[in-house]
């Protein structure tokens, strides 16, 4: 599959960099109802809907006849009628008729996605369905623990997946593309741990009486005033960033306030990316209005990232000739994470070919 084995670069839209034997979240739970959802998940072609008991499914968007996109059909009870030559498939892709002939086509069938809701989002799997492990689905407890509240929110990112990884895990970026929200001076100058166990990246920072950002102001608390800062991230798959937060406010005075902030990023293709993200508090837990706040800050900041990962990916769409990085300290973990999933890559295809 072309993968390059020098570990410190991932060729970014020349050959695949998502693995597939993977959970990906596919869409926000509310957006998948009795209307047929088409999304490209791990360029795979995918339409997604609720049956009438309530459960999530997802077939190929593509009819094994003359290939026009299920999604173009029509529900008819808990089958799809394609919209070309009238063919239906139920939600176990088996073809129930052909209007054209009186039997049903034999050993016509569409490929099904193995698929898991949990909490907020659906979860799709793009490897081989008998390998579909529902266990490796990272745990994200915040968005359903009843003592949390949480907002949540989806946008498409015309940018590979990566980026997004990359840019959530150098926070150095915080103080110049988000002035206004959560960055601060000291912020960018802190130096992580990074550690990597069982495939997992982990990075800590740490950064006691400091300036608290703006952001914090919904906190109640003066923006500039003293407050001790912490910010755990991990990269469980390369589905998933999971960062947790815990700002005592003002430093010494022992309020704390925890968060998790969680940045699903599935690639749609090599250059689009579909991406999901959540905010957990354990603070004003009910309060429709702080959520909305919360959620306008986040709409606000993401889309700064959004713009400036979009930026990025035309400069390498559009730039003559090789491209070279430069990277400094605060892309360890960006290029620990490429490592690993490099790695993923590799081992990926040798199984493919062992098999
Ligand atoms: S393309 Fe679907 S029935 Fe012909
Ligand atoms: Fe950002």
């Amino acid at each position: 599959m072309g993968v390059d084995a020098r570990p410190e670069t991932l060729p970014l839209g020349s050959a695949p960099t998502f693995p597939r034997r993977m959970w990906w979240v596919a869409a926000r739970s509310s957006e998948v109802g009795d209307e047929l959802l088409a999304r490209r998940i791990a360029d795979l072609p995918m339409v997604f809907y609720r049956t009438r008991q309530g459960t999530a499914v997802a077939l190929a968007d593509m009819c094994p006849h003359r290939w026009l996109p299920l999604s173009k059909g029509c529900r008819e009870g808990d089958q799809i009628r394609c919209g070309y030559h009238g063919m239906l498939f139920s939600p176990d892709g088996s073809c129930a008729d052909v209007p054209s002939q009186p039997e049903a086509a034999a050993g016509a069938a569409v490929r099904t996605y193995a698929v898991v809701e949990r909490g907020p989002w659906i979860w799709v799997w793009t490897g081989d369905r008998e390998e579909a492990d529902p266990a490796e689905i990272p745990a994200y407890p915040w968005l359903m623990d009843p003592d949390w509240d949480r907002v949540d929110g989806y946008m498409p990112l015309a940018a590979n997946y990566l980026r997004g990884h990359e840019n959530v895990l150098d926070l150095s970026h915080f103080s110049y593309l988000h002035p206004g929200t959560v960055g601060t001076d000291e912020w960018t100058k802190v130096r992580p741990i990074i550690r990597v166990e069982d495939g997992v990246l982990y990075e800590l920072r740490d950064l006691p009486a400091a300036a608290a950002p703006p952001s914090t102001a919904v906190l109640g608390v003066k923006p500039g005033s003293l407050v001790d800062r912490r910010n755990e991230s991990r990269v469980p798959t390369p589905a998933l960033h999971i960062a947790t937060t815990t700002l005592r406010s003002p430093a010494g005075d022992g309020h704390e306030y925890h968060g998790a902030i969680l940045h699903a990023f599935t690639p749609a293709t090599e250059r689009t990316t579909h991406y999901f993200f959540a905010a957990a508090r354990d603070w004003q837990v009910g309060d429709s209005e702080l959520n909305a706040k919360i959620q306008q800050i986040a709409i606000t900041t993401f889309g700064q990232d959004k713009d400036a990962l979009e930026a990025v990916e035309e400069v390498a769409l559009t730039h003559p000739g090789e491209l070279h990085e430069l990277s400094v300290r605060s892309d360890k973990s960006g290029l620990r994470l490429r490592r690993l999933i490099k790695q993923r890559l590799l081992d990926e295809a040798e199984e493919q070919g062992a098999s």
